[in-house]
């Protein structure tokens, strides 16, 4: 049957990446010399030809995201299930705008964000959408919260408002709020960057005396964002203290859980999260930590009205609304235009399970245990404190661009460098769930020797140490 013989390609595929390089070695020249040289779109070539070119470059020339020891930017392993879905996305193309054009995957969608909607504990009557990424499920959250604090800004725009309208998050927040602020035309200034504890957890009394005091310089602060796993250290804010201060301050609660939200189906994690079902909003990408191909970001809200009001769209030229309890995707979210997002989640929860969802989360939970447990064991320091599987350390003396540079020349992992406070750090998250802990222990030997050479407490130039081990 197909499906076996798409299934036997997809093993063999992950197998050749687990047991290959994990990063490139190529530049910008190398690979515009050569697209160059072999399409210039005058000639046809035979699909098979394009196909297998395509994978030689896609095989060489990226980092391996879906490799077992890329310890990344919550870029995960994908399952089969999903990556099937995606291939049926395609090949049907279902257009989602509208309900009536796609029935089938608009409730699909609908009964996929349902059940996620309730493990967070939200409302029955709870909106939800999927977006393009995290970024978009944020930016939809801070304009619906604009809409609801300021009645006036989706007809007269903020320029009409009495007071200027303020953000409330920490610098450990994802910087996509920047652009945001940008784009929502608050401008970057709009962002009040709160303290945070030792543990890097927005710290509440700086919230409360941040708010008191802008509101009385005449500001208008309308929201907090808290982030349950953040994007350097996978910290999770205090999130029930955010949201009782919100709920006597009156400002919205948006609760950044782009990759921290899948712990909700983790027996072990799920209670880290709680004060989440309290959020106005919410922002959970499947695309993170629920191992489904880019892009499938989630916004979730608890007020339906508040999301129709801000993306109501009149229009003659789509077809009608259907009567009776559905809606139409374009007049309930920020695309027009809509993919199949959904159908890679619903597909790969409808063949694991929730079962087989928490013990895949379990397993890279376990990991990172693993990896923390093994990296004291051989002198390194843990930095961050977090249940989530996300390991930033260092040791006396170590540069870590330098160590990076050195781990990554020998094919070891992939990791990346984060601060965490002043301290420069190497961060290690696990985003696959192929990861063994004998990946781990092999890492952290290699590491251990690294470590002991010239190279990782060297303050030589980075280049000089690249140009030279080549
Ligand atoms: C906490 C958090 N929020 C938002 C984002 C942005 O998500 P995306 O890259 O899908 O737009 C990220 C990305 O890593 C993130 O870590």
């Amino acid at each position: 049957m197909l499906i076996d013989e798409i299934r036997s390609d997809f093993t063999q595929l992950q197998s050749d990446i687990a047991n290959g390089p994990i990063l490139p070695t190529v530049t910008a020249e190398e690979i515009r010399t050569y697209l160059a040289s072999r399409y210039d779109f005058n000639q046809t070539l035979p699909l098979e030809e394009v196909i297998a070119d395509v994978e030689k470059m896609l095989r060489t020339w990226q980092v391996q995201v879906t490799h077992p020891r890329y310890f990344g930017l919550f870029n995960p392993s994908v399952t089969f299930a999903s990556v099937v879905a995606d291939t049926l996305v395609a090949m049907y193309n279902s257009q989602l705008a509208n309900w009536r054009t796609s029935p089938a995957a608009n409730e699909i969608e609908r009964h996929t964000l349902g059940w996620l909607a309730a493990k967070f504990g939200l409302p029955r009557n709870s909106v939800a959408t999927f977006t393009s990424g995290g970024t978009e499920a944020n930016l939809s959250a801070v304009v619906v919260a604009l809409t609801r604090a300021f009645p006036g800004y989706g007809e007269d725009g903020l320029r009409h408002l009495d007071a200027a309208p303020s953000i409330y998050l920490t610098a450990e927040a994802h910087h996509g709020y920047n652009k945001i602020a940008h784009m929502a035309g608050l401008g970057r200034k709009a962002l009040r960057i709160i303290a945070t504890d030792s543990d890097l957890k927005m710290d509440l009394s700086e919230l409360r005396r941040q708010v008191a005091e802008d509101r009385k310089n005449g500001f208008a602060p309308f929201m907090v964002i808290g982030t349950a796993g953040t994007t350097g250290a996978g910290v999770i804010d205090p999130l029930p203290e955010l949201a009782q201060f919100c709920r006597e301050a009156g400002l919205w609660l948006h609760v950044d859980a782009a990759w921290g939200g899948s712990a909700i189906l983790a027996p072990t994690l799920k209670h880290y999260l709680a004060g989440i079902e309290s959020a106005d909003s919410i922002t959970c990408d499947a695309h993170k930590w629920l191992s489904v191909p880019m892009g499938c970001g989630m916004f979730f809200c608890r007020h339906p009205e508040t999301v129709a009001e801000t993306f109501r769209a009149d229009v003659s030229y789509m077809p009608g609304k259907k009567q009776g309890p559905v809606f139409d995707p374009f007049t309930t979210s920020a695309q027009w235009s809509r993919r199949f997002i959904g159908l890679k989640l619903f597909m790969a929860l409808a063949q694991q399970g929730e079962s087989g969802y928490a013990a895949m989360l379990e397993h890279q939970t376990r990991m990172g245990h693993v990896l923390r447990d093994a990296l004291r064991a051989s002198g390194w320091r843990i930095v961050n404190s977090t249940p989530l599987p996300l390991v930033c350390f260092t040791r006396e003396g170590l540069v870590p661009p330098n160590f990076l540079a050195a781990l990554h020349q020998r094919q070891i992992a992939w990791m990346s460098e984060a601060r965490v406070g002043d301290i420069h750090v190497v961060r290690a998250c696990i985003t696959s769930f192929n990861t063994t802990e004998e990946d781990i222990h092999w890492v952290v030997g290699e590491m251990n020797r690294l470590a002991a050479t010239e190279f990782a407490t060297s303050t030589k130039d980075v280049e000089q140490y690249v140009t030279q081990a080549r």
